[in-house]
């Protein structure tokens, strides 16, 4: 949600070709591109050089930024700063794009978040004589910021953000440049996230790494509160009180080639094909030959987690989908009764917590505000917190007393697809882990589950290389006003899934229902030709779970209902009732999802590109939802 990059360099020696060193415009542009994903509504750029500050910014795409710099070229720098939006203050116009640049030139600002009492501040502004040109929270932070520099510091910029972050509430990714201070870029954060890349005569920061990893892989994670002072040699980190601190570096372990499409027409399209690796990758140095699981991440006394006799699992959208799967087995692996809550609600009602709760947050981004929150509200209540987390360094994994990371990748497209998948896998290994923990499950089966789980890619490599017919549904079905998905068990997570992939990238409405609760309701909705697809659990599955969703089919097909059924290789049976079949090969029931997701991913993308959307920036969204 807003993406934000942040440079300062040297200019090269004259006549040297020193490779090291980079204009600040080309480093902005480029982070901006890789993090377009977190907000499109509009981009902009301000450098600083000795003549001062120049800003252009553009409502929409990065593209059309671009073409405003071409048609009015910005001056060669080395100290930037760069911003692509998701609106929240304020429509997403050329006024309220940022940097905001006020002061008469003197400060450029841009900001990731909501300030909650920017109005307070707005009419202090105001009755000093500040007059404002956009809606935005964020202009008002940056008179703050200029004001408290004019008056209260000294001249010096460090301080001024440190005083100012102190008078703002709510989350807030800070980055300002002065033209007093040329070759140095400042920052603050609270609850919004912010990295540092270390270059070599040049450093740089972003939202993520993926701002920076064209130029460098070695990064520093900031923590809650602290502002940072970049130059070309040097970073400084304080708190908002000046106290200073230390960051935690890392380093990035997926290179740029990783965040590219490598020929798929989507990030999309790419990263449902990327599934194989991200579930193998996830797999991958967990477990021994003889089926022992070791998590090397988990931080949690083993004594303190057999004494677990709760878990709540918190996540929103895709990831609180891959959360009801992680319920069916954690529960059926260790009888552990789980809970899984959309973060957002969790801690508005009075949840029941024990030092003996296990909370468990799942995030591909691991910056989401909503399930940030509640992970803190749990901690505070006792409860102990793991996260499963695709991004090293994010806040919640920081956060939290343990984390198992996804190793699926970078993921770009605004839907998720690969980070679901590994998310499961994730929660699966934890589950199997806390079954062995606990003695709930010999280990010979622990073992038989795992060798099931290791053979989930190549299985999921079938799916894909036969995945024509799905495609050519999704074309055929281009003008299909809703479609409906049903699933029990593991199938009704999966049926939700489906449904939210193609409400949000190909805008259909679609619903994803309990099989079994269609005759409670919402069998009311079938009439002629609607579309109904049918995740069929396996028929060597739980006692009549086969049967009952078969009758579920026939149910809605004596209603009229087009019927596509996805069911296990081999199940012959289902034809009769399903005017297309989509076989996934046979596996486990609970490791079902891990193939059943594949052929409605590719169904959602093939039906919105036949619509000519945009699957990777579906309008409206932002990949990484930081804000309440
Ligand atoms: C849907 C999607 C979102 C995210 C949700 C949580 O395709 O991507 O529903 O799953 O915003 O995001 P993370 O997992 O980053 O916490």
């Amino acid at each position: 949600m807003c993406g934000i990059v942040g440079y300062v360099g040297n200019a090269p020696a004259a006549g040297s070709a020193d490779s090291h060193q980079h204009s600040a415009l080309d480093v902005l542009i480029e982070g901006l591109r890789r993090l377009e994903y977190r907000g499109y509504d509009s981009a902009g750029v301000a450098v600083l050089t000795d003549q001062g500050i120049e800003s252009r910014k553009k409502a929409g795409k990065l593209a059309n930024l671009e073409a405003e710099l071409e048609a009015s070229p910005l001056p060669v720098a080395y100290t930037g700063i760069g911003h692509t939006r998701w609106a929240t203050h304020g429509g997403p116009t050329d006024r309220n794009a940022h940097p905001h640049v006020v002061d008469g030139g003197s400060l450029a600002l841009i900001h990731n978040g909501i300030i909650e009492n920017f109005a307070e501040h707005k009419a202090a502004l105001e009755a000093d004589g500040v007059e404002f040109v956009s809606e935005t929270d964020t202009e008002v932070a940056a008179a703050l910021l200029a004001k408290v520099y004019d008056t209260e510091s000294e001249g010096d910029l460090t301080r001024a953000m440190q005083l100012t972050s102190q008078r703002l509430e709510g989350a807030f990714t800070l980055l300002a440049i002065h033209k007093d201070h040329p070759g140095v870029v400042v920052a603050s954060r609270r609850n919004s996230p912010l990295v540092i890349g270390l270059g070599e005569g040049e450093n740089f920061l972003g939202s993520d790494v993926s701002g920076f990893i064209d130029f460098t892989k070695r990064a520093v994670e900031l923590a809650q509160d602290q502002v940072v002072t970049i130059t070309p040699e040097s970073f400084e980190i304080t708190d908002f009180f000046g106290s200073p601190a230390q960051g935690k570096e890392f380093t990035v372990d997926w290179d740029a080639a990783a965040a590219e499409k490598d020929g798929y027409p989507s990030f999309m399209e790419k990263e449902i094909h990327d599934q194989p690796e991200a579930v193998l990758q996830t797999l991958l140095g967990r477990s021994d030959i003889d089926g022992r699981l070791t998590l090397d991440e988990m931080r949690i006394d083993p004594e303190e987690l057999k004494k677990i006799d709760k878990i709540i699992v918190l996540a929103c959208g895709t990831s609180a989908y891959a959360g009801h799967v992680a319920k069916y087995a954690i529960e059926t692996w260790c009888r552990i009764p789980t809970e899984v809550e959309l973060a957002h609600e969790f801690r508005y009602r009075e949840p029941i917590i024990t030092p003996t709760t296990l909370v468990v947050s799942l995030s591909q981004s691991g910056e989401t505000m909503d399930t940030l929150m509640a992970v803190r509200y749990a901690r505070e209540q006792g409860a102990r917190t793991m996260a499963i987390c695709n991004t090293n360094g994010s806040t919640i994994p920081r956060e939290s007393d343990a984390v198992l990371y996804t190793h699926a990748g970078p993921e770009i497209a605004v839907a998720s697809t690969k980070a679901f998948l590994a998310q499961i896998v994730a929660a699966y290994l934890l589950g199997l882990y806390l079954a062995q923990l606990r003695g709930n499950k010999f280990q010979g089966e622990i073992k038989d589950i795992l060798a099931d789980l290791n053979k989930i890619p190549a299985k999921i490599q079938s799916v894909l290389d036969n995945a024509d017919p799905i495609r050519e549904l999704a074309r055929s079905m281009k003008d299909a006003d809703s479609v409906l998905f049903l699933g029990r068990h593991v199938g009704f997570p999966v049926a939700l899934e489906g449904a939210l992939k193609l409400k949000e990238i190909a805008y259909i409405h679609a619903e994803g229902f309990a099989a079994g609760e269609l005759k409670h309701g919402p069998i009311a909705l079938i009439e002629e030709g609607q579309p109904v697809f049918i995740v069929v659990p396996s028929p060597r599955g739980r006692d009549s779970l086969h049967a009952k969703v078969v009758s579920n089919i026939q149910e809605v097909r004596a209603r009229g209902a087009r019927t596509f059924v996805i069911a296990e290789e081999g199940d012959e049976a289902v034809k009769a009732y399903a005017e297309e079949v989509f076989f996934i090969p046979e596996t486990q029931p609970l490791l079902a999802p891990l193939l059943a997701t594949v052929p409605l991913q590719i169904f959602a993308a093939a039906l919105a590109g036949a619509k000519g959307y945009d699957v990777d920036q579906p309008r409206n969204l932002a990949k990484s939802v930081t804000v309440e």
